[in-house]
């Protein structure tokens, strides 16, 4: 599956950018949307073949989507019909295919027209094989080699194109940084606020800590942490994790990142059935703390793996060893190969080749996507000071979407 959806690929060095990220959606509009087409009423829908590639639409579903001023509104694209009213036997009394258009007319005699490039679109045929989410799978060395360029303070707080050009690496890559950024809780939070809503949860909104163990989770200490998403114990997990290192006055503390899609596009290519197991089995994360007045209970319920039904794409890994909680969602001999299936995709993550170590000095903020990028941290002395939050994801899709990229 994987090699079939268009816009995920391989980086290479001196790569050029998928299309639909070096082009706003509106341009990326069909290209034959005016090419010829023909045009059968069959029993239960309508087939509309352009190109030799035929594609069909049920009657219902057509009325549904009527774009006349009546049934929808084109500046929000919200529906105005009530699809209630809509009989589920509905067909057109006529049809016809003319300049790039297509025109029904309905018993009652309301008509109803739509483009051919936007139903070719909008068709199963080809959304199935359209990725929702172009992009550049990494191992370390294909990241370094590719010199992804950060953003720069000034430019991005100012400048729409800076933050464009910063979101289209985010997209792209699963994390993007910025530098310059003063050393301060309060310069961290302008910048993440530039992107999108800031997400509070139990650790609050902007988070600032030290290695003082003030908090029951690991992340409060000098130990090393291996590779992991966040927050597997909420149902939806954070989408954006940034962090900001204000201080460190020791050693070590590199962080280290892993493209989780990477690894488990490995894993597909080699074993498909492993995949559809780690894809399928649910798997429960839980996190429980009572720290002085921090008092809570954190379960959440969900496959390591989350794809989309349609196309298989994969859009959320939910690897946490250390929160994942007991396995009794499944029966032994599952449980089983889950395991070995797990072990697997473990193997991949951990590979040498995959890790991408990083070093956090005071200035440069990290934005990681945390249903895609692993981290994790090698652990140090000394006085760490570290600070960020996480982010919501549909905002920072939105902020991305608004800017013309493909998210
Ligand atoms: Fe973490």
């Amino acid at each position: 599956m994987f090699g079939t959806l268009r816009g995920l690929v391989r980086a290479a060095p001196g790569h050029r950018l998928p299309r639909a990220l070096r082009e706003s959606r509106t341009s990326r509009r069909y290209a034959s949307a005016r090419a010829s087409a023909t045009l059968r009423l069959l029993e239960d829908c309508l087939e509309l073949c352009q190109d030799g590639a035929p594609r069909r639409f049920s009657y219902v579903w057509l009325r549904d989507h009527c774009r006349s001023a009546s049934s929808y509104d084109p500046a929000t694209h919200q529906r105005r019909l009530d699809t209630a009213s809509v009989q589920l036997t509905i067909r057109p009394s006529s049809a016809a295919v003319d300049d790039g258009l297509l025109t029904l007319t309905w018993p009652g005699g309301h008509v109803s027209q739509y483009s051919l490039g936007w139903l070719a679109e909008n068709s199963y045929e080809w959304k199935k094989q359209a990725a929702v989410q172009p992009r550049v799978l990494w191992s370390a060395g294909v990241y370094e080699s590719t010199d992804v360029p950060s953003a720069k303070w000034d430019k991005f707080m100012s400048c729409d194109d800076e933050l464009k050009k910063f979101l289209r690496n985010y997209l792209l890559y699963g994390i993007a940084f910025v530098d310059g950024v003063p050393a301060t809780v309060e310069a961290t939070e302008s910048v993440t606020q530039r992107v999108s809503l800031i997400r509070e949860t139990t650790y609050g909104r902007m988070w600032s800590f030290t290695s003082d163990f003030s908090r029951g989770d690991s992340a409060y200490s000098q130990l090393a942490l291996d590779r992991h998403t966040d927050t597997s114990y909420f149902q939806e997990p954070c989408g954006i994790q940034v962090f900001h290192c204000l201080k460190h006055e020791g050693t070590g503390g590199r962080t280290l990142l892993v493209d989780g899609f990477h690894a488990v596009e490995t894993l597909r290519r080699r074993s498909p059935g492993k995949f559809e197991l780690l894809a399928r089995v649910p798997i429960g994360h839980e996190y429980i703390e009572n720290t002085g007045s921090h008092r809570n209970h954190m379960v959440a319920i969900g496959p390591v793996l989350n794809t989309y039904p349609w196309n298989n794409e994969l859009y959320l890994i939910r690897y946490n060893n250390y929160d994942r909680s007991v396995i009794n969602t499944a029966p032994h001999d599952t449980v089983q190969r889950w395991y070995k299936a797990h072990r697997e995709l473990t193997a991949e993550l951990r590979r040498p080749e995959n890790e991408l170590w990083v070093k956090l000095n005071p200035g440069k903020v990290i934005f990681i996507d945390n249903w895609r990028v692993l981290h994790g941290r090698e652990s140090f002395s000394g006085l760490r000071q570290l600070c960020g939050c996480y982010l919501t994801r549909d905002d920072v899709l939105s902020t991305a979407r608004c800017l013309g990229l493909q998210a």
